[in-house]
């Protein structure tokens, strides 16, 4: 197995938490990487001997981001739709469904293009590791086809029956229910890790989401919960209840629901590219991670809340509009991530981790919010191998 050493890292950022700093920040720093693992992190004056060099020069290094939340397998977009929301129109759960009949008609092969695409995207921004959901199936054959085709690229899956009810069950939501928890679950469970569902004035109630959340869990599957997303609900106390890993969105909190997720081992995954393309308010990230809530940043990449694919620009948001400092940023963008998809093994700078890593054209970690917009990544590597 090939040995590379990455040496005279300006600042390393690892996440193994020093002295209270949760970024475990190291300066001239080196990792060794053999194979697919990171096996040494250590002064680079220390450095053991490598196969191969590589000079950061006194830039910085992170972690691969970690984004825990994305809806990748979709035919279309909705340009008109966002077009229309910035002339004042407001977003609904609705929009949905015209994603899913593009999709329902799209071939196997045109999805899978399509994901690979972004896919590629994503790991020229630095994204190691993405979470795909379904969604856009809302049958039982589409459905399994979309959770199929994730699983050809993450093995973090996740089946989303219940995103909303289809046009052909329309005042039959609780029919509908049925479909997803029998024979669309028994379709989609052999494909994926997780279980979500929408829980939101639009989409699903709390009865009705519990009963999509508890079949999941009663097949092997973890949960996570979309909520709170266009206005406070019962979303959040139920992903506490019941374990959930993650609830994502959380744009409308009540108190109750802060001092609920400070109490438990569930993620907040704030979506800042949901906000920004449907005009609504920043959630309060300070408030939350003062309040002791572990958080998460994802990009949510679907044709209609939010297109973005790009975690510098959802770190660049955090910290402009949702008052996290730059480095409680990228903790979330990595280390957040693989929290709140129960991972240890990324979002980490440290042996036996992957060698998932990030080499910034930039100084510092900073620079990913200080320089929105500007593509601050020089190279990539995903399980030890160069990617981008
Ligand atoms: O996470 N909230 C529900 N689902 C997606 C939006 C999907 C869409 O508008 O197509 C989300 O924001
Ligand atoms: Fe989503």
């Amino acid at each position: 197995m090939t040995t590379t050493l990455i040496t005279r890292i300006g600042e390393l950022t690892t996440n193994v938490a020093v002295d209270g700093d949760a970024c475990g920040t190291r300066h001239d720093a080196a990792v060794l990487i053999d194979g697919e693992r990171i096996v040494w992190v250590g002064d680079a004056a220390d450095a053991p001997h490598a196969d191969e060099i590589v000079d950061a020069a006194g830039r910085a290094v992170i972690p691969g981001f970690v984004d825990s939340h994305s809806h990748l397998v979709f035919a279309g977009d909705r340009a008109a739709e966002f077009e229309a929301r910035m002339a004042g129109q407001k977003y609904a759960a609705g929009g949905i469904r015209s994603t899913v009949a593009a999709t329902r008609s799209a071939s196997d092969d045109e999805l899978r293009s399509r994901l690979r695409g972004f896919l590629d995207e994503m790991l020229a921004q630095g994204t190691t590791t993405v979470e795909i959901k379904s969604g856009y199936g809302l049958s039982v054959v589409d459905e399994e086809r979309l959770v199929r085709l994730a699983a050809e690229v993450t093995s973090e899956v996740t089946f989303l029956g219940a995103h909303v009810v289809p046009a052909e069950y329309t005042d039959r939501a609780d029919e509908y229910v049925d479909l997803v928890t029998g024979p669309m679950l028994d379709a989609c469970a052999p494909y994926a890790k997780w279980i979500d569902v929408f829980c939101e004035t639009g989409a699903f109630t709390v009865e009705q989401s519990r009963r999509v959340l508890q079949a999941g869990i009663a097949r092997g599957l973890a949960a996570r919960v979309h909520a709170s997303q266009l206005g406070p609900g019962e979303g959040v106390r139920l992903a506490v209840e019941l374990g959930a890993a993650s609830i994502d969105h959380g744009t409308y909190l009540t108190d109750d629901d802060v001092a609920a997720l400070a109490a438990s081992d569930t993620v907040l995954t704030l979506l800042p590219g949901v906000e920004f393309s449907t005009r609504q308010p920043y959630p309060d990230a300070r408030r939350l991670i003062d309040a002791g809530v572990t958080v998460a940043l994802a990009c949510d990449t679907n044709p209609g809340s939010s297109f973005t694919s790009s975690m510098p620009f959802c770190i660049a948001i955090a910290v402009r509009d949702m008052g996290m400092t730059p480095g409680e940023a990228v903790w979330a963008a990595t280390a957040g991530g693989a929290r709140a998809l129960r991972r240890d093994d990324i979002g980490v700078i440290a042996p036996g981790a992957r060698a998932d890593l990030v080499l910034l054209k930039a100084a510092t970690r900073v620079h990913l919010a200080y320089r929105p917009g500007v593509p601050l990544v020089a190279r990539v590597w995903k399980d030890g191998l160069v990617v981008a």
